[in-house]
């Protein structure tokens, strides 16, 4: 069997029903050659986050990503379009910026001084007309577009132009996350964490409060084993819900204000969504943390940080911000410490993959089953949404059975 994960033999486990699957096989987490799959057929084709929309709201702002293998510019013109491009000349390919930056209003290459409009046209080729060529036609080197798109506070791209919309790839997401209205929430605090970890540890941790009393035992206090239950709708991602947010034992949580306007099930509820592929959102009635997931190798990640505050809470002590984050940054270096001797276990025991809990790890087998179509499709056109439960107040409130049955049919 290839290591590189592109044909359905290496996802038999993943394929099967819950109650009969299991785990990815360890070269999932450990395999250049799966690695080097990984980044072309699932980050090269997906949609996939790449930072904050505040970050680049004022035009001439321009950011610079990493997309699978490909480095991307994203300017905002000043028509207000959100724009990507390659980030290469159209000349003879210098990447044209290393890092973000502020570039008015046009995009010079370094090396001849090209120039490009924040719409991604050629406006100016110094001396190049000198001796012209009959067959030039400035038109036909303008920048490479990528898709970019945004939802909430997220900031999304993607390579391929035959993947469907992101509204699609969202599914109902944004309208059971409507309440919040996140478009309008504001960056408080960022911090980046180097993780010896392969991404995908990281996403399945986040996914499944399996582990909750024995890596947790204070977040146990505030966030009970018995208060989850499933938030997840047609739609790229795997989402849980506590209700309530917090426990009688501890409120670290929620010492900050509630945003203003939240329903009855929103301002009671902590939403945690790992919306595929590769970002982790943990949306409280009166703070949001997003954990953004950029592989560097297959045992090494970036985990991009982002605590965001609603418009409704104008000023924080700092002592209450302070206990916040020192809650949340307690409580992933837990789930850090756990991930990285799992990616250690993996890497040199390269044991068989075993059962997953269908009590608690439905969520991964969701995910897998995500991960499996994206590494084995010739294009992701043809890629199915999977379904989910309805949006029903009950289930939004957590009053039904914990965990709801397991009839998501993947
Ligand atoms: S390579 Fe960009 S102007 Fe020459
Ligand atoms: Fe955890």
């Amino acid at each position: 069997m290839s290591a590189a994960g592109t044909t359905e033999e290496f996802w038999a486990g993943t394929r099967a029903p819950l109650n009969e699957a299991t785990g990815l096989d360890p070269a999932a987490y450990t395999s250049d050659e799966f690695f080097a799959a990984e980044q072309r057929q699932l980050f090269g084709r997906a949609w996939v986050v790449v930072g904050s929309a505040p970050d680049v709201a004022a035009p001439g702002r321009m950011l610079v990503r990493q997309v699978g293998e490909r480095s991307v510019v994203i300017t905002r013109g000043t028509d207000g379009v959100l724009r990507g491009f390659l980030n290469s000349c159209r000349h003879r390919g210098t990447e044209l910026a290393e890092s973000d930056c502020d570039v008015a209003g046009t995009i010079r290459c370094p090396y001849h001084r090209w120039g490009y409009g924040l719409d991604g046209a050629l406006v100016a080729t110094p001396f190049f007309d000198d001796i012209p060529r009959e067959e030039f036609d400035p038109a036909d080197h303008g920048l490479i577009p990528v898709r970019i798109d945004t939802w909430g506070v997220l900031l999304f791209a993607c390579l391929s132009h035959e993947t469907a919309p992101l509204r699609d790839w969202l599914g109902d997401l944004p309208a059971r996350m409507a309440g919040y209205e996140l478009d309008g929430w504001r960056v408080q605090e960022t911090r980046s964490i180097e993780i010896e970890a392969n991404w995908k540890l990281i996403s399945e941790n986040f996914q499944e409060y399996y582990h909750l009393t024995w890596i947790h035992p204070e977040l146990a206090k505030v966030s009970r084993v018995k208060d989850h239950y499933r938030y997840q709708g047609a739609g790229m991602y795997c989402g849980q819900t506590t209700t309530p947010v917090s426990g009688d034992e501890r409120d670290d949580w929620l010492v900050l204000p509630a945003a203003a306007g939240l329903d009855e099930s929103d301002e009671v509820s902590g939403r945690f969504v790992a919306l595929f592929p590769n970002v982790l959102l943990s949306v409280l009635p009166n703070h949001v943390f997003v954990i953004q997931l950029d592989p560097t190798s297959p045992g090494q990640t970036t985990e991009r940080c982002t605590f965001f505050l609603p418009p409704s809470t104008a000023a924080v002590s700092d002592d209450d911000m302070t206990s916040t984050l020192t809650f949340w940054f307690d409580v992933n270096g837990e789930d850090v410490g756990i991930v990285e001797r799992g990616q250690r276990g993996l890497t040199r025991g390269a044991v068989p993959p075993g059962p997953l809990a269908p009590r608690f790890e439905e969520p991964l087998h969701r995910f897998h089953n995500m991960l499996a179509d994206c590494m084995t499709l010739p294009t992701l056109a043809s890629l199915s949404v999977p379904a989910g439960d309805d949006g029903s107040p009950e289930s939004r409130l957590g009053t039904d059975i914990n965990p709801h049955p397991p009839t998501i049919d993947l």
